[in-house]
This record gives structure tokens, sequence and C-alpha cells, in this order.
């Protein structure tokens, strides 16, 4: 018996050596000291021996089941170091390596254009207030002078939230009062941000869609300074001097109220033109002098400042840059639309 326990012993410390992965030594362990395994099955035997070959025995087969059983942990600990190193030598990644020039990053359309359209107004001193998902009534409608039975209402189709008086802001103009209240003046803001009308989708409408706003108040503001800021940043946009043309626009936080078209830019006017559908003219923003109302909403004195305040869809300036015929294609996660930017 003696003899019997003391070659397993040896057998198996010269099998463990030998074994290779981890699952290769729990299958091993398992067949010596499992339930059914061989060293198991004499320590079984054990209990028939005599009182002094138990102890002699006993103790000994105890012995060598702790040696075995040590000699399994210590093998598992050295494949693992083993995995390590194996993993540290094949997989190094030197992070001081410049990055890979095929490595592009692709913003989305939205946040190209709306970067330029950041830079050139950051250069210019404006401060950038991102524009409120979720606002009150009284700041996207009465503030700006669309008091609750306005019909100004109505062209903006709001989707409203359960809790009273709240909505999905259908305006990035529901900055405008916040911005007022909060900032000194004189006051040079831009106001991008994402806002949400209740709209029938097509390839021109979304429910959920991108404006961009710009807001100036200071002493002594006119139309003229309104009519060369709007000229210079489409210029710039667009990479060439633009021209720009003001039509009467009406909007209740404005008077007055103009639609902004621009020359247009990808065309000579005499072949068809699939931008400005040979009008030579880009529909393109909304503008006006702010109204009275909506700076006494603001504790501002209309006698002694003014201001302007002008906008349009990021969604609609991405479309035309970048010739995209559908602006659904905006909010769909669609990897090969967004990999060409
Ligand atoms: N907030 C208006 C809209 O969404 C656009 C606008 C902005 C008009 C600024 C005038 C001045 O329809």
């Amino acid at each position: 018996m003696q003899q019997k326990l003391n070659s397993l012993k040896l057998d198996v410390l010269e099998k463990i050596k030998s074994l290779k992965t981890e699952s290769e030594v729990i299958d091993y362990r398992n067949a010596i000291v499992g339930k059914n395994g061989s060293l198991t099955e004499i320590l079984k035997w054990i209990k028939d021996l005599s009182v002094e070959e138990k102890q002699t025995i006993g103790k000994l087969s105890n012995d060598i089941k702790v040696a075995i059983l040590e000699a399994f942990e210590m093998r598992l600990k050295e494949i693992k170091k083993i995995e390590v190193e194996a993993k540290l030598a094949n997989e190094f990644f030197d992070v001081t390596t410049p990055a890979s020039s095929d490595t592009k990053i692709h913003l989305h359309p939205i946040t190209a254009v709306l970067r330029q359209v950041e830079d050139t107004f950051k250069r210019m001193g404006f401060d950038i207030f991102e524009s409120n998902e979720v606002t009150t009534e009284f700041f996207n409608f009465d503030s700006l002078n669309i008091p609750a039975t306005h019909p100004a209402r109505d062209m903006q189709d709001t989707f409203w939230l359960e809790w009273m008086g709240n909505v999905l802001a259908t305006q990035t103009s529901s900055m405008q009062n916040i911005i007022m209240k909060s900032q000194k003046l004189p006051i040079k803001a831009l106001i991008p941000g994402r806002v949400f009308r209740n709209e029938d989708i097509d390839a021109t409408h979304e429910n959920t869609f991108y404006q961009v706003e710009w807001m100036v108040i200071d002493k002594n503001i006119s139309l003229a300074n309104l009519k060369y800021t709007i000229k210079t940043m489409l210029s710039d946009l667009f990479g060439k001097e633009v021209e720009i043309r003001l039509r009467p626009g009406y909007f209740p936080f404005v008077e007055p109220g103009v639609e902004v078209d621009f020359s247009c830019t990808f065309c000579d006017g005499k072949s068809p033109c699939r931008v400005c559908k040979w009008s030579s003219w880009i529909e393109f923003m909304w503008a006006g002098l702010i109204h009275p109302n909506v700076l006494t909403n603001a504790w501002i004195d209309p006698e002694i400042y003014s201001g302007f305040a002008f906008g349009f869809g990021l969604n609609r300036l991405a479309m035309i840059k970048y010739n995209i015929p559908d602006i659904r294609y905006f909010q769909h996660p669609n990897l090969s639309f967004l990999k060409q930017f």
C-alpha cells in the first residue's frame, strides 16, 4: 500500500510538470483527487485497514494528497504566468507610435458644419451657448412675444411634456431670454442646438433637427449690422463672396423680420442647378431686429439697447454643402453614409 502510494505520488508529480494549459491541469486534478480520482479511490480503502496501518498509511496518504494539491496549484500559477508573459510579448503596443495615416476620423456632417460655423464666430468674439433640449413654455413661446392665443404657435407643432408647461424646444430662439437675463451686456451669442417639432417626415422634414442662431445686443444695433454679419458669415462658409437678399418675413419676436437668401454658389445661373433650382438664389435663413417686447421680458431697456437675431437649419446647410438629398439620412446609423465625411 505504502509503495503504491509513493509511486502514485512520483508519477503524478512528474506528470503535473508536463501539463501545458489550465484546462489540462484541472482535468488531470479531477482524475487524481476528484470524486472518482485514482488517489481518492485508494483513500477509500483506508477505512478497512487495521488501527496501526490506519495511523501510518492515513498520515502518509494525507501528506501525499497535500503535496499533490500543492503541485497542482503551483503548476496553475506557472501556466498563468507563462500566458501573461506570452501575451505581453505578442501584444506589445507602443503608445508613442504616431497614428497611422490611414486612420480616418469621421465627423458627422452636422458636427462638421457646426464646427466650421463656430470657428468663424469664436474668432469674432462670440460666446457659444448650447440650446436646452427641454425647456419651458415661457422660454419657448411667451418670452418671445408668442402668448398662448397667438396663431404663430401653430407653425411649430410642439411636443408638450407631461410636466406642466414643459416642452421639447422647437427653436434655438428659446434660449434668448435665458441668455439675456444671465449675461452682462453687450451680448454676442451663438446658440447651436437640437430642436423638435411634430412634422410629417419626408425628404426635407424631420421631427428632430438642428438649428444654429446668433444674437447680438448692444447700443445702436441696426439692420446694417445684421446684413454685414450675415454676408460675412455666408462668404466665409462657402469660401467665396456671396450676395444676400432680404425679403420681409414674419416672426413675432423680431421687428422688422426678414428671410434671407444668398446668391447660389453652385451654378452660373445659366445651366440647370439642383441647389437653387435655376433661381440663382438660395433661401436660407430667418432674421430680424429683436422686438422691444422681447428685450423688456428680459429686463433690458429697449430705449437704450437694441439687437439682432438670425438663424438657420444646420441640416439644410449640410445638405447644401455635401449634396445630401434626404434629411432622414442624418439620424440613421448607416455607416456607409457616415463614412463619406
Ligand atoms: N426661431 C425661428 C424658427 O425656428 C427662426 C428665427 C431665428 C427667426 C432668429 C428670426 C430670428 O423658425
